[in-house]
């Protein structure tokens, strides 16, 4: 049995963490609304509960998803407003680039997202006046979906490797994101393929980019966030039609977790450090201070470090107090298990501590899962893993008590502040 504790909007650093993910200047940031805030009425049909790791799970409204949609779309939840000023709407996502989705907006290189709500069902042939969310629940009922479907059921669309499986209207929305050519819309293919196929880059037709590649690089949280803008966007207030959430999992077969998301970030985070020109290095040196090195590495999406001020709210690992813990955890029977499965090998804490960050999986705290981030061992030069690691032995649970930090309620060894 799991025990499920539950977070409510604690997540501010995971959306810190998305934001890491895209050193972009329209970067719409963490979303006002996910700071950690005092619970509003239990369990309302308004709010969606995602995977943080095996255990845990944050709630948030739909309302708030819908908000952070709305500023990777338009880089601001009013894009009226935004129009007024002379500004295009256009966010990280930039679908307003080519997309029509408000009714003021000057855009026509795509088909417009935005139409009637109400329409006459037998007239569906070339539905392009109805809204999005409308047109979704159409597309995949239409002839030339099952075409798609058929066309590429063995081999794959060539461009994503997708095999067209949408069986809801959010589905289909999920996949024309990360699949585009997996439905090309009539009137926006490659020339002379009966618009068949999805435009090339560099056709003059343009085309729909894959929305989880470069250069718009959206990640599966964003992508989540802007399906739920496109499924209420025609019903302001209304957020009855926002099923994104399980339309993602049932489309991928697999549960929707931050924490792999995080993995995606951290990897995607370095990649991009690794391949920039600046002259930032690609690992952590000696001369890193443990507060740059905690946010270089992402230590703090995870854990609360007592003194360091950027952790202050990681939630998915232990609280870092290695002082205390490190000497406790090689005694424990548990450790001890590990040693003698031949995983583990730390006789020391400073072994323990080095042990935890480059062989995450040799022991798993108990109460925790095995969702720390691996790969930290090429992420070190020797001297600085050597800094950071005697940093980390001086915070202990006096340190913890002084920053007024405790123990997260799945750790064993019970609260620190009674
Ligand atoms: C560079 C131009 C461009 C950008 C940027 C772009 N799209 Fe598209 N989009 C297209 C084109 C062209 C099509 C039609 C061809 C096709 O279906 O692949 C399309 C098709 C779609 C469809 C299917 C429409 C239908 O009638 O079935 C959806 C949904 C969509 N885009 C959403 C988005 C969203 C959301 C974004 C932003 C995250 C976005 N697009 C960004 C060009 C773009
Ligand atoms: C994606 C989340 C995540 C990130 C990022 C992460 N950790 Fe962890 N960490 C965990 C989890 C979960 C555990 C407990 C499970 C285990 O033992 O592997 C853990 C365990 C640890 C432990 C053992 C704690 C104890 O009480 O015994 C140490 C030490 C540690 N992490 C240090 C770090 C450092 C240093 C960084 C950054 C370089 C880091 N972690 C980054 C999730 C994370």
């Amino acid at each position: 049995m799991k025990n499920r504790v539950r977070w409510r909007l604690f997540i501010a650093t995971a959306w810190l963490l998305v934001s890491l993910g895209s050193a972009n200047a329209s970067d719409p940031g963490p979303p006002s609304g996910f700071i950690a805030s005092t619970p509003t009425g239990e369990n309302s049909s308004n709010e969606l509960s995602i995977n943080l790791s095996n255990d845990l799970s944050i709630q948030i409204t739909k309302e708030d998803l819908v908000k952070y949609g709305m500023r990777i779309i338009f880089g601001t939840e009013d894009p009226l407003e935004a129009l007024k000023r002379g500004e295009g709407p256009i966010g990280k996502g930039q679908c307003a680039l080519c997309h029509k989705m408000i009714a003021e907006q000057q855009a026509d290189r795509a088909p417009p997202l935005i139409g009637l709500e109400s329409f006459d069902p037998s007239e569906l042939d070339l539905a392009l006046d109805i809204s999005i969310e409308a047109r979704s629940h159409v597309r995949i009922r239409e002839e030339r979906y099952r075409m798609y479907k058929e066309k590429y059921a063995s081999k794959g669309e060539p461009y994503s490797g997708f095999r067209p499986h949408a069986e809801s209207p959010g589905e289909y929305l999920i996949e024309s994101l990360y699949c585009p050519g997996c439905y090309v819309v009539y009137g926006y293919g490659l020339k002379g393929s009966d618009d068949k196929e999805s435009s090339i880059p560099g056709d003059k037709s343009p085309t729909m980019p894959r929305i989880n590649k470069p250069p718009i690089s959206l990640n599966d949280f964003e992508i989540v966030a802007v399906v739920a803008a496109l499924q209420s966007m025609h019903t302001p207030g209304d957020y009855s039609k926002i099923t994104v959430l399980e339309d993602w999992e049932h489309y991928f077969g697999k549960k929707f977790s931050i924490t792999q998301l995080l993995e995606e970030i951290f990897n995607e985070a370095s990649r991009l450090q690794d391949n920039s020109e600046s002259t930032s290095p690609p690992i952590a040196q000696a001369s890193d201070t443990p507060e740059q090195i905690v946010k270089m590495m992402v230590c703090f999406a995870c854990h609360k470090i007592p003194g360091v001020s950027i952790a202050g709210t990681g939630l998915i690992g232990p609280l870092l107090i290695m002082k205390t813990n490190a000497e406790n955890r090689i005694r424990s029977p548990e450790y001890q298990k590990a040693v003698q499965a031949g995983k583990a090998h730390a006789t020391s804490p400073k072994e323990y501590v080095i042990e935890s960050i480059i062989d995450p999986a040799a022991f798993i705290v108990p109460g925790f899962a095995d969702d720390m981030i691996k790969g930290f061992g090429h992420k070190f030069t020797v001297n600085a893993l050597d800094r950071f690691v005697d940093f980390l032995l001086t915070i202990g649970e006096k340190e913890a008590r002084e920053a007024g930090m405790d123990r997260l309620p799945n750790e064993k060894e019970g609260s620190l502040l009674q």
